[in-house]
């Protein structure tokens, strides 16, 4: 079973270690590199990062979360990303759960973005009560469409 808790400086570059051998980050260009920095930015803007350990493995998983990042008013999520290897155990669940019970006092909606052909995360997303409110042609990358997905957490 994951521990689910607040990311450290001291997990960023153990995160950087795994996350580009993930192949839709390395399809977003997403190096160890750009990783260490854009996590340290932003835990230094306070954006709500979350990571998970196993008895084996200490922080295998990325909830990352801009609290006002959809329309200046809605939580979105930025970034949701488990260690390859460890899929389909429960993790992914687990740190969206922590994050919707994080959020769920004051913030009604949940907003977040999954490529098009990205089915698998979709299935996941669907599953915890997530839906499509809306597509995005090019937003990310050139030719690429990004649906919007949305759950209200609490009226
Ligand atoms: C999507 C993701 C965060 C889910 O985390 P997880 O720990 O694998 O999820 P859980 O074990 O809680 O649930 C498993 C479900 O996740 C989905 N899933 C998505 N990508 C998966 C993958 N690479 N391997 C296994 N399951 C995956 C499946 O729907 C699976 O359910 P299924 O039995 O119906 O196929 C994780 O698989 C991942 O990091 N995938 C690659 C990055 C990604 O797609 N992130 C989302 C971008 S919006």
């Amino acid at each position: 079973m994951a521990v689910i808790r607040s990311l450290t400086l001291e997990d960023i570059p153990i995160i950087a270690a795994w996350l580009p051998e993930v192949s839709l980050m390395q399809r977003y260009g997403m190096t160890a590199e750009r990783t260490r920095s854009r996590l340290t930015e932003a835990h230094a803007a306070n954006d709500l990062l979350l990571t998970a350990d196993l008895p084996n493995e200490t922080a295998c998983g990325l909830a990352w979360c801009l609290p006002h990042g959809m329309f200046g008013r809605s939580p979105y999520l930025r970034l949701l990303v488990v260690k390859n290897g460890i899929t389909g155990g429960g993790v992914g669940a687990a740190l969206l759960s922590a994050l919707e019970d994080r959020l769920a006092v004051g913030h009604g909606w949940l907003f977040l973005l999954v490529t098009d052909s990205n089915t698998a995360a979709q299935r996941f997303y669907t599953r915890h009560g997530y839906r499509q409110v809306g597509a995005i042609g090019g937003y990310v990358l050139p030719g690429v469409v990004e649906y919007l997905f949305a759950k209200q957490l609490s009226q």
